[in-house]
């Protein structure tokens, strides 16, 4: 899949998580002081939406078994989660937020 126009940027407020469905995909749409970013929604330890989770600087904590990942790398930063969460390339395009699911973070 290309580059998915999400939502205007307006929906995600600094400091904020929300889900979006891209294409079939569960993905978590982050603002962290006004740069975008996403990951899967899913937390790798399980059924748990990250978009539920507690937001604190860069870490997303998932709130079913509290571990935690970071939101720009996808790593794994606190237990019992041992697989990194996936990352997407976002781009901020006249106000939108762009994802692309076929490019991670940074590429
Ligand atoms: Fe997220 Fe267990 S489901 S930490």
């Amino acid at each position: 899949m290309a580059e998915t126009v999400v939502c205007p940027t307006s929906d995600v407020p600094e400091g904020s998580v929300k889900r979006f469905e891209v294409g079939n995909q569960p993905v978590a749409v982050f603002n962290l002081g006004g740069s975008f970013y996403a990951t899967d929604d899913e937390c790798t330890h399980g059924s748990c939406s990250l978009a539920e989770g507690i937001v604190d600087g860069e870490i997303v904590e998932c709130t079913m078994h509290f571990g935690a990942f970071n939101i720009k790398t996808g790593a794994v930063e606190a237990p019992p989660c041992s697989i990194p969460l996936r990352t997407y390339k976002v781009t901020v395009r006249d106000d939108q937020v762009v994802v692309d699911l076929d490019k991670e973070a940074g590429e």
